[in-house]
This record gives structure tokens, sequence and C-alpha cells, in this order.
């Protein structure tokens, strides 16, 4: 599998003859593919290799966002508030080495360092829409295996209802962790059969290349059918728990956001509607706002999660 499966041809060209000149500075040479220093340009990240997800409705047929839309219009709090800062500010972030702490109710807590969680399982690639609770969109072509292998290895607790995701909260490299934006460390979390769903993916990379910083590099957590703040990026703990965990946004602005945070076109956000969507690198002459669609576009594969809840209310 190739990053030129799913990314117009001369992007992709141009990109890989990037690489190619890296390669041959002999930036390669010496370190594993993924473990890679990073660059702060786009397009000359180490490659990921990935087979194509058989998993379903994990390849979406919708035109991949431009690598370059897609690495510099960024939510990333630490790094600032304004959709460029993350590619300005994230190259403080420093991304080797990097553990993630699994623990709480499971069976066999670990923290597992990065070179293992990246042979954990196979790699492969997840064509994804996000949809941002903004209303904003994009479609990014990650490369990760989903969380549900790596909760096997742990063993849950019957215990165990939710997940906790934590993310990285180091005010030396992050600029604004201690701004009163949020209350760091960014933290989110699912129920935990929905992070046991083959969609709910673990991402390494994209677009063929590990994750650019200010995309949440090294590792971060991808829920294509919630609002993309659910998505914690630059995770460092996983904790599995008994009761519902706090969550950054909900701690923030209660009324505005949820647990569930389930891209619900139905559910107006109170200070705007969630009916429609603005798809990065369409904007042109004409306002071409799409449709947003319920469980953004993934209701087949995980409707069923919800059966029954009024999703009003569980916003
Ligand atoms: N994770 C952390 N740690 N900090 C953040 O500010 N922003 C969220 C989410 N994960 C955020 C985060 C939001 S609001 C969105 S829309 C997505 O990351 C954006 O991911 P992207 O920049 O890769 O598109």
């Amino acid at each position: 599998m190739h990053a030129s499966d799913i990314t117009p041809r001369a992007v992709y060209e141009d990109r890989r003859s990037l690489l190619r000149g890296a390669a041959a500075a002999g930036l390669g040479a010496l370190m594993p593919a993924g473990l890679l220093a990073q660059s702060a340009r786009p397009g000359v990240l180490a490659a990921l290799e990935a087979r194509k997800s058989t998993v379903p409705g994990a390849l979406s047929v919708d035109k991949p966002t431009r690598y370059q839309d897609a690495s510099t219009y960024n939510n990333f709090y630490e790094f600032g508030t304004d959709k460029a800062d993350p590619a300005r500010n994230a190259h403080t972030l420093k991304t080797t080495p990097w553990a993630v702490e699994v623990g709480g109710l499971v069976k066999k807590p670990a923290t597992f360092g990065l070179e293992d969680l990246l042979k954990l399982s196979p790699m492969e690639e997840r064509v994804y829409r996000l949809r941002c609770v903004e209303g904003w969109s994009m479609v990014i072509p990650w490369v990760g295996y989903s969380l549900a292998e790596l909760i096997k290895r742990v063993e849950p607790l019957g215990s165990a209802k939710y997940l906790e995701f934590v993310s990285l909260a180091d005010p030396k490299t992050m600029p604004f962790v201690g701004s009163r934006t949020l209350d760091w460390p960014y933290a989110e979390g699912l129920r935990l059969d929905e992070a046991r769903h083959p969609l709910t993916l673990l991402a390494f990379g994209m677009y063929g290349e590990i994750l650019p910083k200010q995309n949440g590099a090294p590792v971060r957590i991808v829920v294509p059918w919630k609002y993309g703040f659910k998505s914690a990026k630059s995770i460092v703990k996983i904790r599995f728990t008994e009761n519902q965990p706090g969550t950054a946004w909900n701690k923030a602005a209660a009324n505005e956001y949820g647990f569930y945070s389930n891209v619900n076109p139905s559910v107006d956000h109170p200070r705007w509607s969630q009916a429609t969507e603005r798809r990065i690198g369409e904007d042109g002459l004409f306002d071409k706002r799409r449709k947003t669609l319920m469980f953004n576009g993934y209701e087949a594969e995980v409707g069923q999660l919800y059966a029954g809840m009024d999703l009003q209310k569980f916003y």
C-alpha cells in the first residue's frame, strides 16, 4: 500500500522526490522507519508503510484533503488557539522518547514504549472524514491500527466501563499549557464498547508518513463518527475506569460539549447549527457547504452502539 493510492498523483510525486532528496542526504540511514526526527516542513517526514484497511467503513471514497491543508489548519490548543499556531509552534514538542501508560481497571497494566506500540499490530491505512464541532471537515488518510488491539493486550476487568485518554501537558515544550483556555492536561473519554469498535483508531501517521507534530505526533486517537475534539492528540496515558471520566471540553463548557459528542446534524450546538459543514479545500467563489451526515456518515457501522439512547439528552 502506498500513499500514491490515495494522494493526487502530482502531489505525491512532488513529495516523494523531496523524500528521496532527504534519503540521499543521508537523513534516513541510521534510524528505523517511524523513528526519524521530524522536520518542520510537511512532506518530508519518515514513511510509515501500511496495508489498506479491510474494516467496514474505513476507506472513505471522498477525496482526501491536501496534506498542506491538513497539516496547517489545526486545533491543538497546547500550541495556541489560532488554526495556524500548531504548525508554527509545535516544533518544540519532543516526541522521542515517548511512552503510553495504560492502567486502571485492567488485569495487565503496562507502559508501552513507542517502538513497541509501532510493532503491536500491522499498520493500516484508514481514510476517515473528520468533522470538527466548529463546522468544518477534512478527509484524512491516517495510518494506525484499531485501538481494540491495544485494549486486548491489557485485559480490561469486568468493572471497566470507560476509557480516559490523557494528552501530554508539558509547559516547557507546549507554550499554551498553563493558559486558562482549558483545564490541562487535555483529556477525553469513550465508553469501552466505543473504544473497542474497530473504527476507533490508534494513529501514528497520515498520508503514508509519521504524524507531523501539529497533528498529534507521535500517537493519537481518531474516532471518525464523533466531533474532532474527541480525538486526543499526543497521548501519554490511557486509563480504564468504572465511572464516566471528566473531559477537558466538558469541564470548560458542559452545556456545549457533552461526553458523547457524536456528529449529529439534528442536535444544534447552543451557539450554532450543526446541520452543514465546510470541507476544507473546497472553499472558493461559491459557498459549497455540505450537509452533515448522522454519525458523520458512519451510521451503518456504529449506530447500534446507541440503540435506544436519547441522543438529544446524551449529546
Ligand atoms: N488534542 C489535544 N491534545 N489538544 C487539542 O487542542 N483539539 C481537538 C483534537 N485533539 C485538540 C486535540 C480538535 S478540536 C480537533 S478538531 C482535532 O484534534 C483536530 O485534529 P487535526 O489537527 O489532526 O485535524
